[in-house]
């Protein structure tokens, strides 16, 4: 694909405003002067005490960052802000799915994130204490994440798709005392059941103290005594003052863990930091999106998930930018609701994924059309790769041909964007481009020697960088494990992607070579759909493989051994789809079940998904030396 990739370069009105004007010169000053480029950017935030060392390597690969320095995120979040002229500009607009608005100036944030913080704090929470939210996407997620961070207690966001199970394993794995949800939210004109769902999760945590309720959609739900409030009760009382002292913190010291899958069937609870968050973070924003005052970002992803975290929450109020947030379904009422208020608010970036752009695309190019989308200056892509007919339309349709796609490669460990283009670099659709500044990135085999250009290979990372994942809670050995053990004599950060890299050295995504499927843009180990599976008392084994669809990437599809006595029926894998979302939320419903008289294994008895997934797709079976039968 890549060999005869079209170029299309930005327009001189693009290059005209761009901030940074020249990649090349900066990318080497960069990498060459890795440290110097990290505390430049870094300096242009606010340290209650500056750093003693910009990076600490001495236990690789437990690196730190901004060593010695003093400072929270929500003093560059927002109290920075307050003392200047944004203090009076919109931070957030939101709009609710039937239609309802919400705005916050940073003055306004500020005293609700306050109220929260004080609200925290008088339930016992503390510094370094962790607290989960379970949220549907409405202002208050945001508050919650931004109030635990102001105080210096870490945030574990759980997803608001994700069932009771998943949630009760991750509030276990934190021990959080305190959990923040909402009774519902609005979806395709439906009230979700939320506050239902973390009543039947927390029946399995015993370390829940506490649980704040936002009353969004008025339905009726149980309040336990005791341990349920609602929020807007305790917003009335005094406790919940809009002043509230911002805790200093080590530049070190936890920010959030957010709950990821890997290859093993346990989540892995990443922690990411204060300092070198902050600092790549808002970093990475204001380059790639080329951010300018008067921007209003909208970044359409869940703040669940890490790219809600670092460019819907911390990165754009960094940078001071007024950010956009939709509660409900792109196609509610019409599939013209988010271009209706792309136009409405006037909307200058939008960053979604693969996933969304193809689902509105099928609707036709008249839902657009209807809508002047003149404002949008500049398009984003996340979450896996773009194929080339998806972007051409995203391109075309919505940003008329003049915005520039910045298609950015990156991971929940990453914190943010290691590849991605500049609104100046000449774009190839379907390829992230170039290595974003202080990043040195290669494409190798599995020895570590770099394949030729148009060769797959493994993607590997080469140096530290400061939006790092520090560990994996409770796991560092894990963490070791997963992402350094790979290339451990080269010192490498080992992503799990395969790619290849062309002869102009532009990196081109061929997904995952691990065993973790994005299905849509999420992010599932094959491990979770499997276990899932042996839970039903007709299943002897399981194995669960991505094969490639046209909405969602790739879909799941299952292969199941089942128990002596047992029988297949369309019944039984109708039960077993259902057993699968029961217990990892919706989005893991598997595509389909087949039943089947053995699976394939090697002789030490692991599963050969490779295999099943080449029988699938009519591929050569490669080699099968290592299979027992
Ligand atoms: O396979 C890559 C894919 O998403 C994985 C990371 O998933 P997650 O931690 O959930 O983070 C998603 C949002 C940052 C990667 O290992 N991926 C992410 N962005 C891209 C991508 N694949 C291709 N192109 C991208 N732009």
């Amino acid at each position: 694909m890549e060999e005869n990739a079209e170029i299309y370069r930005p327009s001189p009105v693009v290059v005209e405003a761009a901030n940074i004007k020249e990649y090349n010169q900066l990318y080497k000053y960069s990498v060459e002067n890795r440290e110097d480029f990290w505390a430049e950017q870094a300096e242009k935030l606010f340290w209650h005490k500056r750093w003693d060392k910009v990076l600490d390597d001495s236990r690789k690969p437990f690196y730190k960052w901004f060593v010695g320095a003093k400072t929270n995120i929500i003093s560059n979040a927002i109290d920075r802000h307050l003392a200047t002229a944004t203090r009076n500009k919109l931070a957030i607009i939101w709009e609710g799915e039937p239609g309802d608005v919400r705005t916050f100036s940073y003055h306004a944030l500020n005293r609700e994130v306050s109220q929260m913080a004080n609200i925290l704090k008088a339930m016992g929470v503390q510094k370094g204490h962790i607290v989960t939210i379970y949220m549907p996407q409405v202002p208050e997620q945001v508050f919650a994440m931004l109030a635990c961070a102001k105080i210096g207690a870490a945030h574990s966001v759980v997803y608001g798709g994700f069932s009771h199970e998943a949630l009760a394993e991750r509030i276990n794995d934190a021990k959080s005392r305190v959990v923040l949800t909402a009774d519902g939210g609005f979806r395709r004109g439906k009230p979700t059941q939320l506050k239902e769902i973390v009543n039947k999760a927390l029946e399995h945590t015993p370390t829940v103290e506490v649980c704040i309720t936002v009353r969004r959609t008025g339905q009726e739900t149980f309040m336990e005594n005791d341990r349920d409030y609602w929020l807007h009760d305790l917003k009335a009382l005094p406790i919940a003052s809009p002043r509230c002292e911002t805790e200093v913190m080590d530049a070190e010291d936890m920010l959030f863990l957010l709950y990821t899958s890997g290859s093993t069937g346990k989540p892995k609870g990443l922690v990411h930091t204060h300092g070198g968050y902050q600092v790549y973070t808002s970093t990475t924003h204001r380059m790639a999106f080329d951010i300018k005052d008067e921007d209003r970002f909208w970044c359409a992803a869940d703040p669940g998930w890490i790219t809600g975290h670092s460019y819907i929450t911390y990165a754009p109020l960094i940078n001071g930018s007024t950010i956009f947030l939709y509660e409900g379904a792109p196609n509610h009422p019409y599939p013209d609701r988010w271009w209706k208020m792309v136009e409405k608010y006037g909307i200058n970036i939008l960053y979604t994924s693969p996933t969304a752009i193809r689902g509105l695309m099928r609707f036709g190019e008249s839902w657009p059309k209807k809508h002047d989308l003149s404002g949008l200056r500049l398009l984003g892509s996340v979450g896996e790769p773009i194929n080339p007919e998806a972007w051409k339309w995203y391109h075309r349709l919505v940003g008329g041909g003049n915005c520039p796609i910045i298609d950015t490669w990156w991971q929940t460990e990453t914190g943010g964007f290691m590849i991605c283009p500049l609104p100046i670099t000449p774009l190839k659709p379907g390829s992230a481009t170039r290595p974003f500044f202080g990043n040195e990135i290669a494409v190798v085999d599995d020895h570590g020697v770099e394949v030729q250009p148009g060769h797959e290979g493994n993607l590997v990372i080469k140096n530290p960088w400061p939006g790092m994942a520090r560990t994996i809670f409770n796991d560092p050995e894990r963490f070791r494990k997963t992402y350094w053990e790979r290339f451990e004599s080269q010192g490498w950060y080992h992503p799990g992607d395969s790619a290849k890299m062309d002869k102009d050295g532009y990196f081109w995504i061929i997904g995952r070579s691990d065993d973790v499927l994005k299905v849509s843009g999420y992010r599932l180990g094959t491990a979770e759909v499997e276990s899932a599976l042996v839970g039903h008392p007709a299943v002897a084994e399981a194995a669960a493989i991505g094969l490639p669809h046209e909405l969602k990437g790739n879909s799941i599809h299952c292969f199941v051994l089942l128990k002596t006595g047992a029988a297949p029926s369309r019944a039984l894998e109708d039960e077993l789809k259902k057993q699968v979302a029961d217990q990892l939320g919706a989005i893991a419903r598997p595509e389909e079940v087949h039943f089947v008289e053995s699976l394939p294994k090697t002789r030490s008895g692991k599963i050969m998904r490779r295999v099943l997934r080449a029988q699938a797709l009519g591929q050569d079976l490669g080699d099968i030396s290592t299979l027992e039968e």
